[in-house]
């Protein structure tokens, strides 16, 4: 009777410590965050010509926008007005890349890119690549981008969404913005993380 009494108290004893051992471990381990991971390791081609990688820019915030130089209208109206923001940085625009990088590969040659990036500023540097490593580049940025056939035609459209991402100089994601963004926003987010 009183040997089990004492196994009683050993069992209760036992599991009390168990109990409060995990609170305390609950406790001190960091609360689940709800985290999108934006950004990461691409490859592709710069319209100069040469490969290139994100690792390239480490040190320098990285402003990437995907979008294609046949676009009707969004990227056009995208990259004036990062070409306005990069302006009114003046010369703190020296510490970021912006790169456009293209969702259209097969018809976004290094040419047509170079000579489509120029029109709007100088410092933007288009981007291509092969289809995998375009739909890598997207996939990590969770861009969007799909094919839409121009009805009595063989051209087409790409949909996609026009989001700027502000990469840090360590290359991680610091912020977006969106279409809507004026000049003046894009400005005064990339001098706060200057
Ligand atoms: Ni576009």
């Amino acid at each position: 009777m009183k040997r089990i009494l004492v196994y009683g108290l050993l069992v209760v004893l036992a599991l009390a410590v168990g109990v409060g051992a995990r609170l305390l471990f609950l406790q001190d381990a960091p609360l689940p965050q709800p985290e999108v991971k934006i950004g990461g390791p691409f490859a592709l081609t710069d319209h100069t010509g040469k490969a290139v990688t994100d690792a390239d820019y480490r040190g320098k915030l990285m402003l990437v926008y995907f979008g294609y130089t046949y676009c009707p209208d969004v990227c056009p109206t995208g990259l004036s007005n990062i070409a306005h923001a990069l302006d009114m940085l003046g010369a703190d625009a020296d510490k970021v890349v912006p790169l456009f990088i293209s969702v259209d590969p097969e018809r976004d040659t290094t040419e047509i890119l170079a000579a489509y990036v120029a029109q709007f500023h100088p410092k933007i540097i288009g981007m291509t690549g092969t289809p995998e490593q375009v739909a890598d580049a997207a996939r990590a940025y969770r861009a969007y981008f799909s094919k839409t056939k121009v009805e009595g035609s063989a051209d087409y459209l790409v949909d996609h969404s026009a989001i700027a991402y502000l990469m840090g100089p360590d290359g991680r994601f610091r912020m977006h913005f969106s279409h809507g963004a004026s000049p003046e926003d894009m400005a005064a987010g990339i001098r706060k993380n200057l």
